[in-house]
C-alpha cells in the first residue's frame, strides 16, 4: 500500500505493508537519524514529530501518519536552532540518541517556551542516553529556550 504525507515538508508517498511500523518505513527512506533501539517504545531513539507532537515510531503504524506531517531530523538540515544549541553546548558523546533529543526538546520548547528544570526532566524523562549525557543535554534545552526567547 502507499501512505501519502509530508515529510520534512516535502509531500511524499511512503510504500508500506499495512502492519508495517513507521521506524522501518522512514529508515528505508534514507531517515537514518531514526534509530532503530529497544524498538518497544522504552528509549526514544526512534522519536519523530507527528503534526508536532513526539511519537516514537516503533510503535506507530506507517498508516496511521496518512495525510499527517511528519519531520525527522532530516528535515531541520542542520540550521535548527535546537540542533545548534546541542551542538555548542556538546549535548551528546555518541550522539546515537541526540535526534530524538532534539525532537523532543523541540516539541515541548514549542509549547513551553521556558521549561523550568523539573518540566525539562519530564518530559525529557521518555528519551534515554546510554552515555549518560544528561547534564549537558540540559544545559542544551536551556541554551535553546534562551536563544528562541532572544536571550544572549
Ligand atoms: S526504538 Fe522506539 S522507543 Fe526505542
Ligand atoms: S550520546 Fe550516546 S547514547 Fe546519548
Amino acid at each position: 500500500m502507499k501512505v501519502a504525507l509530508l515529510l520534512n515538508g516535502r509531500p511524499a508517498e511512503l510504500e508500506c505493508e499495512p502492519d508495517e511500523m513507521l521506524l522501518e518505513v522512514l529508515r528505508r527512506e534514507g531517515c537514518g537519524s531514526v534509530r532503530a533501539t529497544c524498538r518497544i517504545g522504552v528509549c526514544g531513539a526512534c522519536t519523530v514529530l507527528v503534526d508536532g507532537e513526539p511519537l516514537s515510531s516503533c510503535l506507530t503504524l506507517a498508516p496511521q501518519v496518512e495525510g499527517r506531517e511528519v519531520t525527522t531530523v532530516e528535515g531541520l538540515a542542520g540550521a535548527d536552532p535546537v540542533q545548534r544549541a546541542f551542538i555548542e553546548a556538546h549535548g551528546f558523546q555518541c550522539g546515537w540518541c541526540t535526534p530524538g533529543f532534539v525532537l523532543t526538546t523541540k516539541a515541548l520548547l514549542a509549547e513551553n517556551p521556558q521549561p523550568s528544570e523539573a518540566e525539562i526532566a519530564e518530559v525529557l524523562g521518555g528519551n534515554l542516553c546510554r552515555c549518560g549525557s544528561y547534564v549537558k543535554i540540559v544545559d542544551a534545552v536551556r541554551q535553546a529556550a534562551a536563544e528562541l526567547a532572544g536571550q544572549p
